[in-house]
């Protein structure tokens, strides 16, 4: 399975923010943004990824994140010279996917929830053609709308529908088989000029290919790409994390309990920022006494069910 985060755009919701910055590098809170959607594909078990944003973006991606080696996974860069929609993340990644399976994931959308690893591991071990994650909103209206059976295989899909046939949004978080890159290849732009993701969703649909994961009450989702939504992630990232003492997408302490890093590596890695919060916490998280007590309190990671790292 590979990885695929589309990170470029316009930004144009987050002006004046984004003038002269990408999104995504924009902090939600303690951490870019990109970290949260990076979090997601290494729960899922993926190892390598392919980061895709603009141009003048893309070096400071690989600034930020490297070659992917501390965190024991590859990460290669790859540029979308204009945004002409989100399955253009599929033809640039052509040579990358090759006869693979892909996840890919808008860098703007953030998940959050017990159990969260386990469902994209099984919808990961369990998935055939192309699955879509499902979310319950307020106001389904805004948003690509799913509609389902009781096997979870989708009878229709709308975008921003006045009539909506279902409460659930498709998120950004998608996977499909290798066929993907085809049927993307011969999509059409839409009425405002971009390709669409619903179209070669559709695509799937019209076999009867198309199955839907559903992410119930005790999940976060958040689309963080304007500012009042920005502001709410940030907000429920801070609230979260002051309560539990758990860092929310902390990539370099996900990567110690996925075994890709050692205690001593994660120590360093903390001491080298010790001076702010985010350094102080991959200490804290590599103190073998801090670290066993609670394991024994707790007996697994709480944020993510995983076995410990010893
Ligand atoms: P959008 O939020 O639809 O677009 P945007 O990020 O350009 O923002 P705005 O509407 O404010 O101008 O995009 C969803 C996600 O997909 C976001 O993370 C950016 C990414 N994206 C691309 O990387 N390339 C594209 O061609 C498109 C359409 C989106």
């Amino acid at each position: 399975m590979k990885g695929i985060i589309l990170a470029g755009g316009s930004g144009t919701r987050l002006s004046p923010s984004t003038d002269s910055i990408n999104k995504h590098l924009l902090p939600v809170y303690d951490k870019p943004m990109i970290y949260y959607p990076l979090s997601v594909l290494m729960l899922g078990g993926i190892k390598e990824i392919l980061i895709i944003s603009t141009p003048e973006d893309t070096p400071r991606f690989e600034k930020l994140l490297g070659d992917g080696s501390e965190l024991g996974i590859t990460l290669k860069y790859r540029e979308q010279v204009q945004p002409r929609g989100i399955p253009e993340a599929l033809t640039i990644s052509e040579e990358f996917i090759g006869k693979d399976k892909v996840t890919l994931i808008l860098a703007d959308n953030i998940f959050y929830g017990q159990g969260f690893t386990t469902l994209l591991r099984n919808a990961i071990k369990n998935h055939t053609y192309a699955t879509i994650f499902g979310y319950r909103v307020k106001d389904p209206r805004r948003f690509g709308v799913v509609e389902f059976d009781h096997r979870q295989k989708v009878i229709s899909l709308e975008e921003k529908p006045d009539n909506p046939q279902s409460d659930f949004a498709v998120t950004g978080l998608y996977i499909y088989d290798h066929r993907a890159v085809q049927i993307a290849k011969k999509l059409k732009p839409s009425d405002r000029g971009e390709l669409e993701i619903t179209d070669l969703n559709k695509e799937y649909l019209k076999w009867n290919h198309l199955d839907v994961e559903l992410l119930g009450r005790g999940f976060a989702w958040m689309d963080a790409g304007t500012q009042e939504s920005l502001f709410e992630t940030a907000e429920f990232v801070k609230t979260t994390q002051q309560r539990q003492g758990f860092k929310i997408a902390c990539l370099e302490e996900i990567a110690f309990y996925l075994g890709y890093n050692t205690r001593e590596e994660l120590y360093e890695k903390g001491k080298s920022m010790e001076k702010n919060d985010y350094g102080q916490y991959l200490m804290e998280i590599a103190d073998r006494k801090h670290t066993d007590q609670y394991w024994d309190a707790i007996d697994h990671h709480p944020m993510m069910g995983l076995v410990k790292n010893e």
